[in-house]
């Protein structure tokens, strides 16, 4: 266990080290914490109101995709604040530039959701493709005639050009998956990526030709100011006739109204979403279209990576309270 000075019992007139959850977080890291130091949470739903009232002389914030992180609740903090932790790979909901200003730390969990988030994402590129929410539907409500020759033709992965736009860490896992289906994989970066490119066979292009001749369009970018509706009305209208796209990322990155109108009228034949623009809001035109396969941000939702998660949150909070480098720096 790593020394941690200010939450040391010898200094008994010393104010506790405390840490401010500010929704909760799962038992494999809250134990880890509730251990060394004073632990408040929030609990759920998020409760700006909460998490207001307590920071003040918090050590640590933990915050998660749904907790915005900015100068304000930095100040109210105070000078005590060493580290905000957050439950997940994106940080978003933090305005790192109000970190670094004040001389702060801010902590991410990458890695560890990489395969859960990738497997989410074939999956969806599967159930849109092969219409399985749609059809199970028609059978739910009894409509199924029986066989038909030409009934419910979706699309396969074999052969299909599959593009990433994003070739990090969860687009190559998404990569990997994919290879024994056996499509073409191209993919979209700001770097070359050279050796992840010769290692899954993938070709890099620019967003516009990939757009034009991927039949599935899979996004896995960080949501920045330049990749805020990276997909807008006119990237859409690019797309490949009859192509899917699949968003596991964040919703931001695809302009919703413009994307209603692609599902609609073309040229996308369907959509597979984890994230959405104003979660927990999902737009009532999304949820109408029979070629979208819908899902709540369960990306990293599996016990274990849930698990890893927070262990590697908490573990984050400890390295730095105890005067350590984190593990997973975002600043
Ligand atoms: C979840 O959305 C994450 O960024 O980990």
């Amino acid at each position: 266990m790593q020394a941690l000075p200010r939450a040391d019992p010898s200094h008994a007139a010393r104010a506790p080290v405390r840490v401010v959850v500010a929704r909760t977080l799962p038992a494999a890291g809250l134990d880890k914490l509730r251990a060394r130091f004073d632990v408040e949470t929030g609990g759920l739903p998020s409760r700006r109101d909460w998490l207001l009232e307590h920071v003040p002389g918090a050590s640590a914030i933990v915050a998660d995709p749904t907790v915005p992180v900015d100068g304000a609740l930095l100040d109210l903090a105070g000078d005590s604040l060493q580290v905000v932790s957050n439950f997940a790979v994106g940080f978003d909901n933090i305005d790192t530039d109000a970190i670094r200003e004040r001389g702060l730390r801010a902590t991410n969990t990458p890695d560890v959701l990489t395969n859960a988030t990738a497997e989410l994402a074939v999956a969806l590129m599967q159930a849109t493709g092969r219409r399985i929410v749609e059809t199970d539907q028609i059978l739910r409500r009894g409509e199924w005639v029986g066989w038909e020759p030409e009934q419910y033709l979706g699309r396969e992965l074999a052969g299909a050009t599959v593009g990433l736009v994003g070739f990090g860490r969860i687009g190559q896992r998404v990569a990997a998956l994919l290879r024994g289906f056996e499509p073409r994989l191209v993919f979209s970066s700001a770097h070359p990526k050279d050796e992840a490119a010769a290692e899954h066979g993938a070709e890099r292009m620019q967003l516009g030709e990939l757009l034009a001749v991927c039949d599935y369009v899979s996004l896995h970018v960080n949501l920045t100011p330049a990749t805020t509706h990276l997909i807008d009305a006119a990237a859409l209208a690019a797309m490949k006739p009859g192509s899917i796209l699949v968003n596991t990322c964040r919703g931001a990155v695809v302009d919703t109204a413009a994307l209603v109108q692609a599902l609609r009228s073309g040229p996308l034949a369907g959509a597979g979403l984890d994230v959405y623009e104003n979660e927990p809001a999902v737009p009532e035109e999304l949820a109408e279209l029979p070629n979208t396969v819908l899902v709540p941000h369960i990306g990293s939702a599996t016990r274990s990576t849930r698990d890893a998660m927070a262990e590697l949150c908490a573990d984050n909070v400890i390295a730095v309270l105890g005067g350590e480098e984190p593990l997973t720096p975002v600043i």
